[in-house]
C-alpha cells in the first residue's frame, strides 16, 4: 500500500464519522422538537358518529369553554364555515381545540401559527395553542372539501 491509500481511508473515516454524527444531532433535534412543540402535533381524541355531529354530544353545541385559565373549544368544520363562528380567547392562554367534521374532510390551518390539523368525519382531531400576540388570526380550510372549499374561512380573535 502506497500513501495515498492512507489518506483516502483517513478522509474516508472522517466522513463516515461526520455523516453518523449528523443524524445523531438530527435524532436529538427531532426529539426535542417534538417534546417542545408536543402541544401543536393534532392527536386523535376519539370518535363520534359523523352523521350525528349536529344533533349530539359536545359538537352539536360548538363553543368555547373556559377551564380554569384555559379554553377548550369545540370546532366543527362543515361545508362550508366552521362553528362557533366566533373563537375569543385571551393571550397567552393554553386553548385546546377539539375538532370534527359531520360531512367530508377539512383542514383547520390557523395563521401564524403551525396548528394545522387534518379534520376527518367522526374522528375528533385534539390540538392546542397558546396565542402570545392578540390580534385576528384566520382559519382557513386546506383540504380540497367541494365548491366553496376557498370560501371555506373563519378567523379566531384573541384579545389582550
Ligand atoms: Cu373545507 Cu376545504
Amino acid at each position: 500500500m502506497d500513501e495515498n491509500v492512507h489518506v483516502i481511508e483517513r478522509y474516508e473515516r472522517a466522513w463516515i464519522i461526520f455523516g453518523l454524527g449528523m443524524i445523531a444531532v438530527f435524532l436529538v433535534l427531532i426529539g426535542y422538537l417534538m417534546i417542545a412543540n408536543r402541544d401543536s402535533i393534532p392527536i386523535g381524541a376519539g370518535r363520534v358518529n359523523a352523521t350525528q355531529v349536529r344533533s349530539e354530544g359536545d359538537f352539536a353545541n360548538p363553543r368555547v369553554e373556559q377551564v380554569g385559565n384555559e379554553y377548550v373549544v369545540y370546532v366543527q368544520a362543515f361545508a362550508f364555515g366552521y362553528l362557533p363562528t366566533e373563537i375569543r380567547v385571551k393571550a397567552g392562554r393554553k386553548v385546546t381545540f377539539k375538532i370534527t367534521s359531520p360531512d367530508v374532510q377539512h383542514g383547520f390551518q390557523i395563521e401564524r401559527t403551525n396548528i394545522n390539523p387534518q379534520v376527518i368525519p367522526g374522528e375528533i382531531v385534539e390540538v392546542s395553542h397558546v396565542f402570545k400576540s392578540p390580534g385576528e388570526y384566520r382559519i382557513i380550510c386546506n383540504e380540497y372539501c367541494g365548491i366553496g372549499h376557498a370560501n371555506m374561512i373563519s378567523k379566531i380573535i384573541v384579545e389582550p
